[in-house]
């Protein structure tokens, strides 16, 4: 039995009210709140770049052991900071593990975590004595004035995969899809996501309902106890789930729905972090929801654009609640600094020099992973 052992995650400690966000862009504040169906948006400072988040994320969760048998080691972002070296380089020497590992970036918009969860299961399934860590890190840039720019957000969550897994142990069959679109993409010369919203929309609707209909003899085999999803905006989420209600009993579907409320409370006051937005989702339902018990199935759907889906399926392992940290996960949003719309915008427009010089990145952090320095093109980190 193979599947993810530890969950840990990061966002950085400031963040935008969507309400101020709305007020500023002469929006209806419930366009934000209730239309797009999110509160606040986590924004990164320079020194919280996706190399320092993954880091920071993965801190948490691993012990002396853990550092010792992780024999893969993958970062998946859609946010990289080189266009050649592995962000995992950086954050192998920053986590202190050893180099007897493979440390690798994986790329497929929001789907890369899942095709390195994939890779992960592999991995473990081959060698059960090691351990395969995935860590999923992203800022998620739309730009100022964007109808986009509500669905922003930064954050980084790790897995850690093993053999006996305490939380979740992933079932062996996925149903899976491919297929080239240009809903949402981000050419190597800009900062900013470029998206066709109503397009990206339809497509991970469509894209859910196909994987939905393959599944169908997998979902069959025993009834899903929650349904999770790829979060960019948390009505993204709810609409894929209302395409169910004409397929599921009433009590089935209010089941999903009581749940699907719970994997969406971190969601909302983080933003969307891209490739790590479903399994965000999945620590907010595990931290957040009693309910659950031992042997519950649970339902992923990945989807990144451009676009890959998949559905893949999980259960719960008895006494998971012990591997989790609600108390550290609440108070690390709640003790986030509030920020002015001024603010905000300042930070968007700070950009690390190109030219080569040499630049000490200011930080308001006392503790944990960040960039310090640029130099000679080349980034430090402590
Ligand atoms: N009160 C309540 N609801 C209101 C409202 C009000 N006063 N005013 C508007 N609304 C509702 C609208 O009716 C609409 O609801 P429905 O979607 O249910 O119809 C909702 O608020 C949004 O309004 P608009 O459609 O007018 O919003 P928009 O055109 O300004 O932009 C968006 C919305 C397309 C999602 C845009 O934010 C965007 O482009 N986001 C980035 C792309 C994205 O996230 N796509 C998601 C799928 S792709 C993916 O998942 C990968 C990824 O992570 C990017």
């Amino acid at each position: 039995m193979v599947g993810i052992d530890k969950i840990g995650f990061y966002t950085p400690q400031q963040y935008l009210d969507l309400k101020d966000l709305a007020q500023a862009r002469q929006v209806d504040p419930n366009k934000y709140l209730i239309g797009i169906g999110q509160s606040k948006m986590a924004v990164a400072d320079m020194d919280q770049d996706i190399v320092a988040m993954a880091a920071n994320a993965a801190e948490e969760i691993l012990d002396a052991e853990d550092r010792q048998k992780i024999g893969l080691l993958i970062v998946a972002t859609e946010s990289g900071v080189d266009q050649s070296k592995a962000a995992a380089l950086f954050v192998q020497e920053l986590l202190q593990l050893h180099h007897n590992l493979r440390a690798v970036e994986i790329k497929e918009a929001c789907y890369g975590a899942t095709a390195a969860l994939g890779w992960a299961y592999d991995f473990v399934s081959l060698h059960p004595e090691q351990k395969a860590l995935v860590i999923a890190s992203d800022i998620a840039r739309y730009g100022l004035q964007t109808a986009g720019e509500v669905t922003q957000g930064a954050g980084a969550v790790a897995l850690l995969v093993s053999q006996k897994p305490r939380i979740l142990s992933l079932e062996k069959q996925s149903v899976y899809r491919s297929q080239n679109a240009n809903d949402f993409w981000r050419p190597n010369y800009s900062q900013e996501a470029f998206a066709r919203g109503k397009y990206s929309e339809e497509l991970y609707l469509q894209m859910f309902t196909q994987v939905y209909q393959q599944a169908a003899e997998l979902i069959s085999e025993k009834s899903l106890a929650a349904l999770l999803f790829h979060i960019p905006f948390s009505k993204m989420g709810r609409k894929a789930l209302q395409t169910l209600t004409t397929q599921l009993t009433d009590n089935d579907y209010q089941r999903l729905e009581q749940r699907f409320d719970k994997s969406i409370i971190y969601g909302k006051n983080v933003g969307n972090i891209y490739t790590g937005s479903l399994y965000l989702s999945l620590l907010s339902l595990l931290e957040n929801d009693d309910t659950l018990k031992p042997d519950d199935r649970i339902g992923l759907f990945s989807y990144g654009s451009g676009a890959v889906a998949e559905l893949f399926f999980g259960r719960l392992q008895s006494g998971y609640q012990t591997s989790l940290n609600p108390q550290k996960h609440h108070d690390l949003l709640a003790q986030r600094k509030k920020l002015t719309i001024r603010e905000y915008e300042q930070i968007f427009q700070q950009h690390l020099v190109t030219d080569g010089s040499s630049q000490l990145i200011p930080s308001k952090r006392e503790t944990g992973h960040r960039l310090f320095k640029v130099e000679n093109h080349e980034r430090f980190y402590k």
